[in-house]
């Protein structure tokens, strides 16, 4: 009886953690201007060890029309790491599908 119920605790607390999980994961399917699909082009390129480079088509299509502006202000924050994303690696993409970075980016 104990165990049912200490079982159906964890369970709950999995339902909450996969439910947090998604509802963080919508929330930042739209950074910058980037759509989910945009991100999802683009994350290769910006991951480490292995970034893709040069960037695919799908992701500098995706980042011209990005506000870059906005990109560049998360660069010392938690939320790129957060999505796997490395933040240096992130700032150099704009120069590898040929756009210009704001300036004091
Ligand atoms: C881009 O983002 C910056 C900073 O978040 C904001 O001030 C600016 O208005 C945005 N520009 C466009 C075109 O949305
Ligand atoms: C960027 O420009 C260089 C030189 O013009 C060109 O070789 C390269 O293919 C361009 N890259 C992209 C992603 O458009």
């Amino acid at each position: 009886m104990m165990e049912k119920a200490a079982a159906a605790g964890r369970w709950v607390v999995v339902m909450v953690l996969v439910m947090a999980a998604i509802f963080e994961g919508t929330r930042s399917l739209n950074l910058c201007d980037m759509n989910d699909d945009g991100i999802l082009a683009c994350k290769p390129s910006v991951s480490k060890p292995n970034p893709v480079d040069p960037p695919t088509k799908e992701c500098c299509k995706a980042l011209k029309g990005a506000n870059l502006t906005c990109l560049c202000s998360y660069r010392n924050s938690l939320l790129l790491p957060s999505l796997g994303i490395d933040p240096d690696l992130a700032l150099a993409l704009p120069a590898k599908c040929n756009l210009t970075t704001p300036a004091g980016c």
